[in-house]
């Protein structure tokens, strides 16, 4: 296996632009700021920009490239990105442009990059600085870390921010960020052979091994000990045995008693069990522990940024097989809170193993809980590829998880709850089935964990059309996004103000 990505050294620098020895220095410019920085570089740079203009090459669109040759200066060559219209210019914009820009110089192969910090858009600079540290490094990934005979490799060594502003705590901090959601990337990435429940837990957790949190694996037995028969009914079907993942973090001075808990869905594989899914597309749903891998990267980073909060990750992991002692459709499964489940179709899992995490989560103190789960096919239909579907309650909880997302750049659209949706859970013989049927079928998911929260907080996050990119973009590699990570440090972020 290959590096999956290099992080950057990244420094800031008050130095002028024909001075910084790198090799490449981006430019960020808005539409309705193209023509005043091609006045503003003046000399050949303003004129190569200029005529870039006028022949409508380059224009100021949303992550537009133009690279041009800086005659005199040190570095050897110049990307212009553009952000679109500057009110425009918030924190998924400023991401996406940083992206944008840093995948251009890996093609040029400039290892050393800088960033002018010329177009302030509508954020502070520290935010903004944070997003492109952060961005610098998400560029810097590479997902063909198990091919034998790779082409060339090239990473970014070296990235200066140049600007006057003191903002070198914030590079600092989106630099770790960056890292927090490649790791995550990596582990979504991995096929099902090689992360298994066991190999999971014990990744996640190493990952986790910073200051301020504890980690613990519970196995198999332990598993049975508190009763979660939901996961272990789930785990059935599998050879490999489950794991409940449990990340505790004190930050300093953490005092009060409230306690953000984060459950993440951590299936290793999802087969569909007995409730076979159909072969065409089946190998995409190794992403199925993308929540688990997320709000364990959100914790790593909270824990990083030593955040005065108290905080949880908990983690069920397990495949989902048809082995010979799977769960058969019609059988009654009982949740660690006691609950019954008649489980009509075997691949309605996530639901089920998230029951008993969150009851968990709840059990070990949580009072605020979100989670994160590749759960349904429908949120896709609904919010396509495009939004994460937020659900949840109370609603000023929602809303603040809604906020967060917007300061961290990241999509969220909230669905409703109403109570008359949970007529559709009944079940002629238990509390309840796990699956409720088509119509509405990301709330009705949502609805079933909701019997496991109690009456706290909890917002759940259904990034099942936003955990995986069918195709690379510019600003975005194929495969896992690391969608939701940024919005969970902001949560954490908010929750400690
Ligand atoms: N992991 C899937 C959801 C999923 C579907 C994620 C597509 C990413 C892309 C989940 O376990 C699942 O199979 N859900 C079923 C639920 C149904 C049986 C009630 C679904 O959405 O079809
Ligand atoms: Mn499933
Ligand atoms: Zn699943």
């Amino acid at each position: 296996m290959h590096a999956p990505y290099e992080v950057p050294r990244i420094v800031v620098s008050g130095s002028p632009l024909a001075d910084a020895d790198v090799d490449l220095i981006i430019i960020p410019v808005a539409e309705d700021g193209a023509e005043s920085a091609a006045r503003h570089h003046d000399g050949p740079l303003g004129n190569e920009l200029r005529s870039a203009l006028d022949r409508g090459e380059f224009r100021g669109k949303a992550n537009e490239i133009f690279t041009a040759r800086p005659a005199g200066w040190r570095a050897s060559r110049v990307v212009f990105v553009g952000g679109g219209p500057r009110h425009e210019v918030g924190a998924e914009r400023i991401r996406r442009m940083a992206v944008s820009a840093a995948q251009a110089a890996r093609h040029q192969k400039r290892a050393r990059i800088a960033w002018a910090d010329l177009e302030p858009g509508t954020l502070g600079a520290a935010a903004r600085i944070e997003l492109v540290a952060e961005a610098f490094v998400l560029a810097n990934f590479d997902n063909g870390v198990h091919k034998s005979r790779d082409g060339q490799r090239f990473f970014i060594s070296d990235a200066t921010i140049l600007t006057s502003d003191d903002v070198a705590a914030a590079a600092g901090t989106g630099r770790a960020m960056g890292e927090s959601i490649n790791a995550a990337r990596v582990l979504i990435n991995e096929p099902g052979n090689y992360l298994t429940p066991t190999v999971m837990a014990d990744r996640a957790a190493s990952l986790a091994s910073v200051s301020g949190i504890t980690a613990d694996v519970l196995d198999e037995k332990q598993i049975a000990a508190l009763n979660m028969g939901l996961l272990l009914g789930v785990a059935r079907g599998s050879a490999e045995p489950p794991r409940l993942l449990v990340l505790k973090y004190a930050g300093p001075g953490a005092g009060g008693k409230n306690v953000l808990g984060l459950v993440g869905k951590g299936i290793t594989f999802d087969t569909g069990g007995l409730s076979l899914k159909p072969a065409d597309g089946m190998e995409r749903m190794k992403d199925d522990m993308a929540g688990g891998a997320s709000v364990v990267a959100a914790l790593r980073s909270i824990a990083q940024q030593q955040l005065p909060i108290r905080a949880m990750a908990v983690v069920p992991m397990t495949e989902n097989m048809p082995g010979g002692k799977a769960t058969k459709p019609g059988d009654i499964l009982t949740a660690a809170s006691g609950l019954t489940v008649e489980v009509n179709n075997t691949d309605a899992e996530g639901r089920l193993i998230l029951g008993d995490g969150l009851w968990y989560a709840r059990q070990q103190g949580a009072t605020h809980l979100v989670d994160v789960a590749t759960l349904t096919g429908a949120v896709v239909v609904a919010l396509g590829k495009i939004t994460t579907g937020v659900y949840g309650t109370p609603q000023p909880w929602v809303d603040q998880i809604t906020r967060a997302a917007d300061r961290a750049g990241e999509k969220v659209w909230p669905m409703p709850l109403f109570d008359e949706y949970k007529e559709q859970l009944k079940s002629d013989i238990a509390d309840m089935v796990n699956s409720p049927g088509r119509p509405a079928g990301s709330i009705t998911a949502a609805m079933f964990l909701k019997e496991f929260v109690g009456n706290g907080p909890w917002a759940h996050l259904d990034i099942a059309g936003t955990a995986w990119a069918e195709d690379a973009k510019s600003w975005q590699p194929k495969g896992a996004t690391g969608t939701m990570i940024r919005t969970l440090i902001e949560v954490a972020r908010g929750f400690a103000g």
